[in-house]
């Protein structure tokens, strides 16, 4: 079983002391930073943008994650690459409003990893055939724009599934500069010790979490309480 990566959401962070607490969360055994970017149209709220991500860059050599909760999310994906991001996951759905095809080979070709996101109320066959294009499929588990919500355990379907094709060997071999083998399998929203341990049994492999980190007083033991055993 591969190593559970756990990402904390900085969406939930105190941003009066971002850089104290990325420093905290870093030390404290995170994987990578997962940078929630929210534009109050794709989701009914704004968050930060490519400026604050060029800050969180300088702040940690972790992995930044940064997940698009937004629409023409491809004709912000440079600014995005220019900040430092090391993975960019875009939505499928059509109200995010790109060539999902194309923004997912945009990503690619600026040497990011590539991943793509879909909200609860989608189905899973929207993403299927671009399974062969990403490293890392994100289930929400949330309907997207704030954290601190319910854990929906309906969305384990989609892990599931994701989780299936994974080993089904259906991904070609890894081409040259192409994806790995297998993709990331991501989930985001609601994630605490508990729904941690119902991802990872559906096969679930990286844990996207804001509230069961940041607000509480230890950081370390909240990381290691999601990875689990
Ligand atoms: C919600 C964001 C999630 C959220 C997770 O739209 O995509 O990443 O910040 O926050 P928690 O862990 O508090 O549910
Ligand atoms: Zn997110």
């Amino acid at each position: 079983m591969s190593k559970v990566l756990v990402a904390p959401s900085i969406l939930a962070a105190d941003f009066s002391r971002l850089a104290e607490e990325i420093h905290k969360v870093d030390h404290a055994g995170a994987d990578w930073i997962h940078c929630d970017i929210m534009d109050g149209h794709f989701v009914d709220n704004i968050s930060f943008g490519p400026a604050i991500v060029g800050f969180v860059r300088k702040q940690t050599k972790l992995p930044l994650d940064v997940h698009l909760m937004i629409e023409h999310a491809d004709h912000y994906v440079p600014r995005f690459v220019d900040a430092g991001a090391n993975s960019i996951t875009v939505h499928v759905e059509p109200e995010a409003k790109h060539d999902v095809e194309k923004t997912l080979r945009q990503i690619r070709d600026a040497k990011c990893r590539v991943g793509l996101t879909l909200n609860p109320e989608t189905d899973f066959k929207l993403i299927e055939p671009f399974l062969d294009e990403i490293d890392m499929l994100l289930v929400m588990t949330v309907h997207p724009g704030f954290g601190g919500q319910s854990f929906r355990p309906d969305q384990m379907e989609k892990v599931k599934r994701a989780a299936e094709w994974n080993q089904s060997g259906a991904r070609e071999p890894s081409r040259a500069g192409g994806p790995a083998k297998k993709i990331d399998i991501q989930v985001d929203g609601g994630i605490n010790p508990e729904t941690a341990r119902i991802a990872i049994e559906n096969g679930a492999n990286v844990l996207v979490a804001g509230t069961s980190i940041f607000k509480t007083d230890d950081y370390a033991k909240a990381i290691r309480d999601l990875r689990g055993p």
